[in-house]
């Protein structure tokens, strides 16, 4: 393990150890607080949280529950002031309300479910001489979107058969957003929010096309169908055809109308990321979080404009309506060593290959192409995993977070296990994703041709293959494994200025908690992969945002552990024993004031 704290710029602390704290556990030297958790008033007139008199009106206005994706953006004008943006991925119902019964979920708790999915906008005060931050209530730009705001649907599928539902004869607008997992930060100052596993909302399908989304034919878990028919695939069809979309939202305008972007098609979007072409024109990545399924890219055919102008702004909300959109197929450049059933090893001792990002709808101002024999270019935005099959995508293990180097360009695809790979009845190993039943997932490192965004050819390499460095499998970037930390199922990436990679986890299989790890892309410490935080019991670790002076984190689902619930808490974080187990978001500085790592 790496034990002293040299490194890379931005990677010199003192790794963390593995661990199974009931804690955020922070490298020493360092500081931590939590800068907002769920049910902390927000807007104005909210009340103070009380989980035992929990309403519906009192979370729409209070942060939500189960934060991932964090943003944070300038707030010109207001000193020491900036802008959080997070998502509510989903809520946690018997460790929300006491005495749930899940089979007879009643409607208060429904609605309150309802409010505390989606986005929360609140603006945060940074203190002079530490890292810390703290929420400002009432601030003028924060805002709640919930599972039943007002969106606009764009894009080709706008409009069409497919999304028109009893209530909305226009197929434009759709009242919520649900399961917001990861998503990105635009350079025209919007955030993106990738819409995941929207399946479970929805109940009672028998067509072939929601069973490749994974909807049930039965009941839901949470039985919102009960309370709302739109729920109810059999009463209401299309309404399932308006989520598990890339959601934008304009955080400086809180009269704004949030986006759903038909034109980067509709599966279980873990993130959404943004490159910009040579000429200004916005590339987009993003990952469809399933065993088996593929990534994506985007490429925008109009250029942002720059400025903060209104004309400038209304422009640039339209940028992710005309483009192309791609799935990548991989190949491997070696043949393939099997070894004893665990899977295999390239024979030229590197796990590399090309690709190719083979296009699938070109959506334009006087309307739509499709490139998919027997699918409408409608059909490809609504149906994109069925169009992602008959192209002959490669099929990866779980595409989590994906993001391009702002240093490099290159681009990093986090793909956190499969489970399936391997097993009878499901595709074997391949080169890319090279591990049978892959327990720990590995991160691919994409470079794009020339080194532009837009290319439609690309090479790519494994940078990291996780867990226990001791596992002759796993690979650092070809680092020394003796001095790396060890690394279970990667989930969340992001950048620090530095050109490091940062990674979160979610689901670690070799038995400690989850955590944040710092890995150098560049130079003589390539590979050298440093934990950095891990977090409480039940719990991921999300939305990484690393800053010069703080390194911020979504503590999400703490506690979420078999047979727990609010009478037998399987945590006790963030407020201690007694009190109900409420994720939250963390910040962590360096108690001297420094900055983070150098
Ligand atoms: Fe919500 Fe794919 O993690
Ligand atoms: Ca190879
Ligand atoms: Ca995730
Ligand atoms: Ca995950």
């Amino acid at each position: 393990r790496p034990s002293k704290a040299s490194g890379a710029r931005g990677l010199r602390f003192t790794p963390v150890a593995p661990n199974t704290d009931d804690a955020v556990t922070v490298p020493e030297g360092y500081r931590q607080d939590v800068v907002i958790r769920w049910g902390e008033p927000i807007l104005r007139g909210a009340p103070a949280f009380d989980p035992e008199k929990q309403s519906a009106g009192a979370q729409a206005g209070q942060f939500g529950y189960n934060n991932d994706f964090l943003a944070l953006l300038p707030l010109r004008g207001e000193h020491d002031r900036q802008l959080l943006v997070a998502n509510h991925e989903y809520t946690d119902e018997v460790l929300m309300f006491r005495g749930y019964d899940p089979e007879n979920p009643t409607r208060e708790q429904v609605e309150i479910a309802w409010a505390a999915h989606g986005l929360s906008v609140v603006a945060v005060q940074e203190e002079r001489r530490s890292g810390r931050l703290t929420a400002v209530s009432r601030h003028r730009l924060n805002r709640r979107i919930t599972a039943t705001s007002e969106f606009r649907l764009t894009g080709p599928a706008a409009g069409s058969d497919l999304v028109r539902t009893s209530a909305d004869r226009s197929g434009r607008k759709v009242l919520g957003t649900l399961n917001n997992c990861s998503g990105g930060t635009t350079p025209w100052g919007t955030t993106l929010h990738g819409e995941e596993n929207f399946n479970q909302y929805f109940a009672n399908s028998s067509r072939d096309t929601d069973k490749r989304y994974g909807i049930g034919t039965g009941a839901t878990e949470r039985k919102w169908e009960r309370f709302d028919k739109r729920f109810d695939v059999a009463r209401e069809p299309n309404e399932v055809h308006r989520f598990g979309y890339v959601v934008e939202l304009d955080p400086y305008d809180p009269e704004s109308t949030p986006r759903k972007h038909t034109a980067l098609g509709r599966f279980k979007h873990e993130a959404a990321t943004v490159r910009l072409t040579q000429d200004g024109r916005p590339v987009v990545y993003t990952g469809d979080d399933e065993r088996f399924d593929y990534f994506y890219k985007f490429v925008g055919s109009k250029r942002m404009r720059h400025g903060n102008s209104r004309w400038a702004r209304e422009h640039n909300l339209s940028l992710l309506d005309e483009g192309t959109l791609y799935v990548a197929k991989l190949s491997g450049d070696s043949p393939a060593i099997e070894i004893d059933g665990t899977g295999t090893l390239p024979r030229d001792g590197e796990f590399d290959g090309g690709g190719e990002w083979i296009p699938l709808v070109t959506a334009t101002e006087d309307g739509a192409v499709s490139h998919v024999e027997g699918m409408s270019a409608e059909e490809v935005c609504v149906f994109t995993r069925l169009a992602g099959d008959k192209v002959g995508a490669t099929k990866m293990d779980r595409p989590e977070d994906i993001e391009p180097s702002p240093t490099t360009g290159k681009v990093y695809v986090a793909l956190t296990n499969n489970s399936n790979r391997g097993k009878a009845g499901y595709a074997g190993p391949d080169e890319a994703n090279p591990r049978n039943s892959n327990k720990h997932g590995h991160v691919l490192e994409l470079t794009e041709r020339w080194n532009r965004a837009d290319a439609t050819r690309f090479g790519w390499s494994l940078f990291l293959v996780a867990g226990d460095p001791e596992d002759p499998a796993t690979y650092f970037a070809g680092f020394p494994k003796d001095r790396v930390s060890p690394i279970s199922c990667p989930d969340n990436v992001a950048f620090d200025d530095h050109g490091n990679l940062w990674i979160s986890t979610d689901g670690n299989a070799l038995g400690s908690h989850d955590g944040l790890f710092g890995v150098a892309t560049r130079g003589d410490r390539r590979g050298e992969l440093k934990q950095f935080l891990t977090v409480p019991t039940g719990a991921e670790t999300c939305g990484p945002l690393v800053q010069d002076r703080r390194v911020l984190v979504a503590v999400q689902h703490p506690g979420e552990v078999d047979g727990a619930s609010v009478e037998q808490p399987a945590s006790s974080w963030p407020d201690g024993p007694g009190k109900i187990v409420r994720p939250a978001v963390v910040a962590v500085w360096r108690a001297d004031g420094r900055d983070i790592g150098v």
